[in-house]
């Protein structure tokens, strides 16, 4: 093993994140919507997912890699776009892009990261992807794309999944608004958190800055100027829009619904993640593992399916593959390992799924990630 044996999984990892950062930070990433029924629900669908082992094979080596949109990765799990990444860790998301990029796995940038898009492509030149919360107005919108694509962003990934903003009672219940105000309650979890509290001053306080420089006026207070900038409900029309303007690979992220997943093919889509936003959006949703079950009949040499949500071990990549996804990617688990390990923590969480998925294979009698199909299933 080529990792910290101290925290050899995701869980322990969690666990002494949930030591080392804030409370508001903590329960930032670690929360869902509501009462966190579809959080749950997204872990226990992903354990009811039976393979069945073949002996009697030569298994000394298992090939990882998975090719997408014609670029071969290391392996078939990446960083999917997480919004204020930095307040979990201070510097996590370059840190973090930078281990992807060492690892050739894909690093998705999220609209609201707390990096500028121009910084993560220099240290993420050949895995960084862009994703799109679509701005209302559409000249903002040409503007952002029109930086991505010069940065060389390899996809563009648009999320369809925040029609409204959403209610996380953690986060009303810590005060945790932006920009950061310092009620008595933040105050004293930073104090109680000295490592993270003397790395994001020496950081900066996290903002939105890839946005910011599109506020109409000054003084709009960000909370009224994010609500202002997403549209409420993507329509068909805007995603045609953006595959005129987008030549690259293109994806939607949120789909979970079969005519969605249609219409994405008849307009030219290059891929979907199967995502309820880690349960973060509408507590009744499916959860991924169901969704990818109906939808992974759609893959295709010019559609790849892809998933996440509740993902946290190797071997959930390896059943997500059995189900037909391409790839899988890990929100929180990338998180929780900045929390625990500081900037070493994101290579922490690519070894351990490494050594999981190797292992999974190996276990199952399969040489090769790419071989993995719906004939391992034992259910
Ligand atoms: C703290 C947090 C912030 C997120 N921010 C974004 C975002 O800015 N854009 C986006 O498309 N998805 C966002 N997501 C959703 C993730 O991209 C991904 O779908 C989710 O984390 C997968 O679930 P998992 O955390 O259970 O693996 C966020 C998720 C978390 C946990």
């Amino acid at each position: 093993m080529n990792y910290d044996t101290r925290y050899p999984s995701i869980p322990d990892l969690k666990a002494r994140a949930k030591r080392r950062i804030p409370n508001f930070a903590y329960d930032y990433v670690d929360g869902g919507i509501d009462q966190e029924h579809g959080k749950r629900r997204n872990r226990d669908d992903w354990h009811k997912v039976q393979l069945t082992p073949r002996y009697l094979l030569d298994v000394s080596t298992a090939d990882l890699t998975t090719t997408i949109f014609g670029q071969q990765y290391a392996m078939p799990f990446g960083v999917p776009p997480v919004g204020l990444g930095n307040m979990m860790w201070p510097a996590a998301e370059i840190a973090l892009a930078t281990a992807a990029q060492k690892n050739n796995i894909p690093y998705i940038l999220s609209t609201l990261s707390t990096t500028r898009l121009e910084e993560i492509a220099k240290v993420a030149p050949d895995v960084c992807w862009f994703q799109l919360y679509v701005p209302q107005d559409v000249d903002v919108m040409k503007d952002i794309l029109s930086r991505v694509k010069q940065s060389g962003y390899k996809a563009l990934v648009v999320t369809l999944d925040i029609p409204v903003g959403a209610k996380r009672n953690r986060e009303i219940k810590n005060g945790l608004k932006l920009p950061f105000s310092m009620t008595p309650s933040i105050i004293w979890q930073s104090m109680i958190h000295p490592t993270w509290a003397l790395n994001t001053l020496r950081c900066g306080r996290p903002d939105f800055v890839n946005v910011l420089q599109y506020k109409k006026t000054p003084n709009q207070g960000l909370g009224e100027f994010l609500t202002s900038f997403n549209m409420q409900g993507v329509t068909r029309e805007r995603i045609e829009l953006i595959r005129q303007l987008w030549d690259g690979p293109l994806v939607l992220k949120g789909i979970q619904y079969e005519a969605d997943m249609l219409a994405a093919i008849e307009m030219g889509i290059n891929g979907v993640v199967i995502s309820n936003h880690g349960g973060r959006q509408l507590d009744a949703a499916p959860s991924t593992m169901q969704s990818l079950t109906e939808l992974a009949k759609y893959q295709s040499d010019d559609m790849t399916v892809m998933v996440d949500s509740g993902i946290r071990t190797g071997m959930d990549v390896v059943r997500a593959k059995a189900l037909g996804a391409q790839m899988a990617f890990s929100g929180r688990s990338f998180f929780w390992g900045m929390g625990a390990l500081g900037t070493r923590g994101g290579e922490q969480v690519m070894a351990i799924f490494r050594d999981e998925i190797d292992r999974t294979l190996k276990q199952l009698g399969c040489g090769a990630y790419s071989a993995l199909d719906h004939s391992w299933l034992a259910n």
